[in-house]
């Protein structure tokens, strides 16, 4: 069951992965599905709140007279769909597995594959959360992820301060069953105090209910 409302709340949420192209028919992607971040929008809505869900390449479902999906491709195009309503709402969860680094040109053309070795030059994207996290007011909160390797805790103190989030989601690959593709996660929360809450495996719903269930008590 579902305790605390969000009936006065906007959120935005960022889900899935972005693609960056080579050329008109080739990207640079990751394995994200998205399944997190619209488990997150599911879980907002249940609450009544109204949820801007902006989104990456994804096959993921949602429809709700209170949701706006908006779908775009690349980093940069997240970027400009996250500073365009954040502003509007009252908090958001950048769950997207955005890309860090995108080819510095896109080929107009398809490339030929006339040499045997090529290289695609990349160049970083913007950090869209930090840059959110640069803007966010006083009374809007924010939520960050961390999928580390090794090191999860440590990494994720230094994200959620870094970002200047108010809560972070640390996963990790190691754990069975957690990560991309999987319907479960075992994830971990850490705090603008400094606090720790370790969670067992459950599914990316019981996740997503366990992360919001969590903020809207620190944020009370
Ligand atoms: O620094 P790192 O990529 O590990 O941070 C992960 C968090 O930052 C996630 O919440 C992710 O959605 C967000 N992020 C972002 N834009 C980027 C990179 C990460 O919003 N370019």
């Amino acid at each position: 069951t579902i305790s605390q409302s969000m009936s006065n709340q906007k959120v935005l949420i960022t889900a899935g992965p972005t693609y960056e192209s080579i050329d008109p028919v080739r990207f640079i992607g990751n394995h994200s599905t998205g399944k997190m971040g619209f488990a997150l929008a599911e879980n907002c809505l249940k609450r009544g709140a109204e949820v801007v869900l902006v989104t990456g390449p994804t096959q993921c479902k949602l429809s709700h007279s209170r949701l706006t999906r908006i779908d775009v491709q690349s980093a940069n195009e997240m970027y400009t769909a996250v500073h365009e309503h954040f502003s509007g709402c009252n908090g958001g969860i950048f769950s997207a597995a955005v890309s860090d680094y995108r080819p510095n040109q896109i080929a107009e053309q398809k490339i030929k594959k006339s040499q045997d070795k090529m290289v695609v030059e990349m160049v970083k994207n913007p950090d869209i959360l930090k840059s959110i996290g640069a803007v966010k007011k006083q009374n809007q909160w924010l939520v960050g992820f961390a999928l580390e390797t090794n090191d999860a805790l440590k990494y994720g103190a230094e994200k959620l301060k870094k970002k200047n989030l108010d809560l972070i989601v640390v996963n990790t690959l190691q754990d069975k069953g957690a990560g991309f593709g999987f319907d479960t996660n075992k994830i971990t929360l850490l705090d603008f105090n400094n606090k720790t809450t370790k969670f067992e495996l459950t599914t990316k719903k019981e996740a997503a209910k366990n992360i919001l269930d969590y903020l809207l008590t620190i944020k009370k």
